[in-house]
């Protein structure tokens, strides 16, 4: 693998960027934003609750908002594909808002706990009516009269705290999220960025933020970073595959997103960031990894929540790795687009890795190199299954098959192209 490229948009900044923006007073533009179809669903979303979101060119759109307390009932069901992120946010943007909404979304989304932002927004004053109590398809009721929340959040969910603070934006008073584990601060970043008044303070252990309600939001120009999610990838192909040697461009580097980084280079891969600078309001870098052989970890020293996302690619790599690697405290890669442990576990030993599942994590004893291959893998509607696969496949003595490359549309749409320009060996059946 050698070349220089750039990713697409940042998912998580790319879905903040449509929901804030259609919220401030005014015309904002975004450029860089992931069309990808977890994104574009966000964006039919908001045209839905009344905003104008218009597409000028690639990744280039214009949006006019509608205000903070804006959104107007949509005519029809919301379909929100196979975006949790979607789901989750906007869920908790309707339950300060007089709006009843219908969400569905596909076969994996039905199967993803909504419970979790329920909980809470229930607690706002919101009626939620979801299949079995706490899946999709669901019905959510905001109310006119919401109650600003003083939350903890049971488990370290981005989606969770963006949630509270969503509902937080159309209610009187303080909203609080007390986070036991830092995660991804996208939100809070871009709303102080567009003159909320969001404070982060440590307190007895816990990250607390406060938002004061009610902030008229200025518009925002907004550059989005590359993904370092879809970068993950690439950065881990690079460094399994002997000889290689490729730069990606523009990548963000936000230090609650760039666990992959640390965790790969515990592994002796040989990973500089280079040319760092701020990207809208957000760290971005150049990354540059040449080919190094991978040793394995016993413990990799990292908080698994800045790297949630990227665990079914570290797993491949650890396949390929010198000796076996334990990755536990990650039950919640269980309720992902997929049960990422037991899919990539079945995946891993169909393709001669040995491996052991736990409860919350996996065991992968690696080949020290080439892993046998010749299996078909079921990625379950999960873009990040396929594309680790993708990843592992270029250290195979014998092809791995993918069953379904088409959830790979829902982040990095040229993730088949990207990967070819560089030299991996990829076709599409
Ligand atoms: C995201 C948060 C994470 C991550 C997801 C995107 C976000 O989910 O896995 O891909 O944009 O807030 P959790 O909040 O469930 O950890």
């Amino acid at each position: 693998m050698n070349g220089q490229a750039s990713v697409p948009g940042d998912k998580s900044v790319s879905h903040r960027s449509l929901m804030l923006s259609a919220l401030a007073v005014g015309r904002s533009e975004v450029r860089g934003l992931l069309e990808g179809e977890d994104v574009l669903a966000t964006a039919a979303a908001m045209r839905a609750f009344g905003a104008t979101v218009n597409r000028l060119d690639a990744g280039h759109y214009e949006v006019y908002g509608i205000g903070v307390g804006g959104l107007m009932p949509p005519s029809a069901v919301i379909e929100m594909g196979n975006s949790g992120t979607s789901t989750r946010l906007l869920m908790g943007l309707i339950a300060s808002h007089n709006i009843t909404v219908r969400l569905a979304g596909d076969a994996s989304l039905s199967g993803r706990p909504m419970g979790r932002v329920i909980t809470p927004l229930e607690q706002v004053g919101a009626v939620v009516e979801a299949c079995e109590g706490k899946y999709l398809p669901l019905t959510i009721t905001g109310t006119a009269d919401p109650m600003p929340l003083d939350y903890t959040p049971p488990m370290a969910s981005a989606q969770v705290k963006s949630a509270v603070m969503l509902a937080g934006l159309n209610t009187p008073g303080h909203t609080i999220v007390r986070e036991k584990t830092p995660t991804r601060d996208h939100t809070e970043r871009m709303l102080s960025a567009m003159g909320a008044d969001v404070r982060v303070v440590n307190e007895d252990g816990y990250r607390v933020v406060t938002l004061v309600g009610q902030p008229e939001l200025n518009p925002i120009n907004i550059h989005v970073p590359g993904d370092i999610s879809s970068a993950a990838f690439l950065l881990a192909a690079a460094t399994m595959v002997p000889g290689s040697n490729v730069k990606l461009l523009g990548v963000g580097i936000n230090p609650l997103r760039t666990g992959i980084v640390g965790a790969l280079r515990a592994m002796r891969a040989n990973i500089s960031i280079e040319n760092e600078r701020m990207l809208g309001g957000e760290p971005v870098a150049d990354i540059h990894v040449v080919y190094s052989p991978l040793q394995s970890v016993s413990e990799i020293p990292i908080e698994p929540s800045t790297m949630i996302d990227e665990f079914p690619v570290l797993f491949c790599a650890a396949a390929t790795a010198v000796g076996s690697s334990a990755f536990t405290g990650l039950s919640e890669l269980r309720v992902k687009e997929s049960d990422r442990i037991a899919v990539m576990a079945k995946g891993l030993l169909a393709n001669g890795v040995h491996v052991e599942e736990l409860p919350d994590g996996l065991v992968v004893h690696g080949q020290g190199g080439l892993v046998p291959g010749g299996s078909t893998v079921q990625t379950h509607l999960d873009h990040r299954i396929a594309m680790s696969f993708a990843v592992l496949g270029q250290m195979a003595e014998t092809p791995i098959t993918i069953d379904d490359a088409s959830p790979i549309q829902t982040s990095f749409p040229n993730f088949i192209e990207l990967m070819i320009s560089l030299g991996a060996g990829l076709s599409l059946g």
